[in-house]
């Protein structure tokens, strides 16, 4: 058997910590590749939309996870996103971002066979090269054995700032008020469900970025990650 060694850092956190702006530079300066996990439940919660699929209806829903095939590769357009992702070979990377995915993608998430269908394919990701992973539950359940977990955690109205900033900046409709309701519903749903609930993972490197920049947060982990890698 061909023993796996690659490495993944696992970097997990609430909404709009920052966990995927710092995570893609982290990656970028190490060499590794880089996964935003969320864009996944995202992708399955835009292609549920689009067919009309009721919110509830999770055996539907299910099902079209095992059906539906979701890539996510390097960004193939210059217009602001980070990762082109791609449903049954449609590139729905703005649809990822809309305010219905925003408001459905944390239910869609606490369904236990949809997690389990996507933890499987983040395993077969992380077992394929060396990668900085982004999510809820990476370094708790995905890969609870990576030698470097990260925690980011930020006050909710610094996160509601951030994520209307980016609306703004990407031309889309934005309300801070509306934002901070979604991402505070979102919070509890993502803490309080059953099944891998967000949590700092015990071995974890906890980062408040509430008044940091981004640059200053990099600089952090890459002085970690020189420590323990
Ligand atoms: O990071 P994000 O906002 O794009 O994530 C969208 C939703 O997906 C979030 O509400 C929780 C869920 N999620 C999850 O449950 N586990 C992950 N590893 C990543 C995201």
């Amino acid at each position: 058997m061909i023993e796996n060694t690659s490495i993944t850092i696992t970097i997990d956190g609430p909404s709009s910590s920052g966990k995927s702006t710092v995570g893609e530079k982290l990656a970028h300066n190490i060499g590794y590749n880089f996964l935003d996990t969320g864009c996944l439940y995202r992708a399955l919660t835009v292609a549920t939309l689009q067919r009309n699929i009721p919110i509830t209806d999770t055996d539907t829903i299910i099902k079209l996870a095992g059906d539906i095939d979701i890539v996510v590769k390097p960004s193939t357009v210059e217009d602001g996103r980070q990762y082109t992702v791609l449903i049954d070979k449609v590139d729905v990377t703005w649809e990822l971002r809309s305010s219905s995915t925003d408001t459905n993608v944390s239910l869609i998430s606490t369904i236990p066979d949809v997690r389990h269908l996507l933890t499987e394919q983040m395993r077969y990701i992380a077992k394929g090269a060396n990668v900085v992973m982004v999510g809820r539950d990476i370094g708790t359940v995905v890969v609870p054995e990576a030698p470097l977990k990260f925690y980011l955690d930020a006050s909710i109205d610094e996160r509601a700032r951030r994520r209307h900033n980016e609306n703004m900046r990407n031309g889309q409709e934005s309300d801070y008020k509306e934002i901070l309701v979604n991402l505070q519903a979102r919070d509890d749903i993502d803490t309080q469900r059953d099944n891998a609930p967000l949590k700092k993972p015990t071995n974890a490197y906890t980062i408040n970025t509430t008044t940091m920049k981004p640059k200053n947060v990099l600089k952090e982990m890459l002085r970690i990650f020189h420590t323990v890698i």
